[in-house]
């Protein structure tokens, strides 16, 4: 069978999970392709494994998400290694890596030696995206998931950059780091399953998801980072968060935090989803 008749085959099947963008990526990944254009050139070649492409539609047809049946996902113009063991990277977390990104040139240069965390890393995208983005910088990355720092690992080594990987609650494995400039993270901070989708709650793991109440981890990020880790420096804590959150937060800061600078930021939806902080007045320009 060529890659036209099975196209044409499954775009009859268009439901929940076989739809065009999974139908494409299937058959591009089948043969080798670069890319749509690419898979359209060899559109009347044999596929050229046929028995695989079948089986992993089965998988897609039963709900497993494509990110999983691939092996890998997409994140800022790069692919990362995926597998039940950490959370499929989501598009809000690609806004969160670029404005971080933009927000660490306008505080500290275009290539800083500053030192940076990425707490709860999962796949590593975040850390990752910096570290190539940033090549002086140092990049420590933290998750309590051994698996998911197996992943991370791998991603890094893919990425061809040097990453500090360590496992660990929370702040627990850089308590004894100093200076630290940037902490990035995107921890669980799901309340209840009903807001959940059937295919995540399935497929994608617990520990990345929830978290009870769901202000759990930025209190404990927000609690531990004390004078020793950021003392009198300028910092960025670059948060992304529940749509719900804002009002949480804000209380949270202006409660015990009220020398901190901080700003929400809206994801494509207009939804709240990231909270950016700094320490310093004359750098307000910098949250914008
Ligand atoms: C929402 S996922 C984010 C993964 C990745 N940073 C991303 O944005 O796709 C949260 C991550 O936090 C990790 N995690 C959960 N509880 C943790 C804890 N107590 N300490 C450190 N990491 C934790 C999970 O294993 C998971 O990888």
């Amino acid at each position: 069978m060529t890659y036209r008749e099975k196209f044409f085959e499954l775009k009859k099947l268009d439901n929940q999970y076989i739809n065009q963008t999974s139908i494409k990526s299937l058959l591009i990944d089948n043969g080798g392709f670069v890319d749509f254009f690419d898979l359209l050139k060899h559109f009347d070649e044999e596929i050229k494994d046929e028995n695989k492409l079948n089986k992993q539609i089965d998988r897609l047809t039963s709900g497993e998400p494509l990110q999983y049946i691939l092996g890998y996902a997409y994140f800022v113009n790069s692919n990362y290694k995926v597998n039940p063991d950490v959370l499929i990277p989501r598009q809000e977390t690609e806004q969160l890596a670029v404005s971080t990104m933009t927000k660490i040139v306008r505080l500290f240069g275009k290539d800083p030696k500053i030192k940076i965390v990425d707490i709860g890393t999962g796949s590593g995208i975040l850390g990752i995206y910096l570290k190539e983005y940033f090549k002086n910088c140092t990049v420590i990355c933290t998750d309590i998931s051994l698996k998911a720092l197996e992943i991370a690992r791998s991603n890094a080594k893919d990425h061809n950059v040097q990453i500090d990987f360590r496992n660990g609650d929370m702040l627990e494995p850089i308590s004894n780091e100093s200076n630290i400039s940037v902490i990035v993270s995107n921890p669980p901070y799901i309340r209840s399953k009903e807001t959940v989708s059937s295919q995540t709650l399935e497929y994608e793991p617990y520990l990345a998801l929830f978290a009870n109440p769901a202000i759990k981890f930025y209190k404990e990020i927000l609690t531990s980072i004390d004078e020793q880790l950021l003392h009198d420096k300028k910092f960025l804590i670059a948060f992304e968060i529940g749509e719900d959150m804002e009002e949480e937060l804000t209380n949270l800061l202006e409660e015990k935090y009220a020398g901190l600078l901080y700003s929400f930021d809206k994801d494509m939806y207009g939804k709240t989803r990231f909270l950016y902080i700094i320490n310093n007045k004359d750098l307000t320009d910098a949250l914008n």
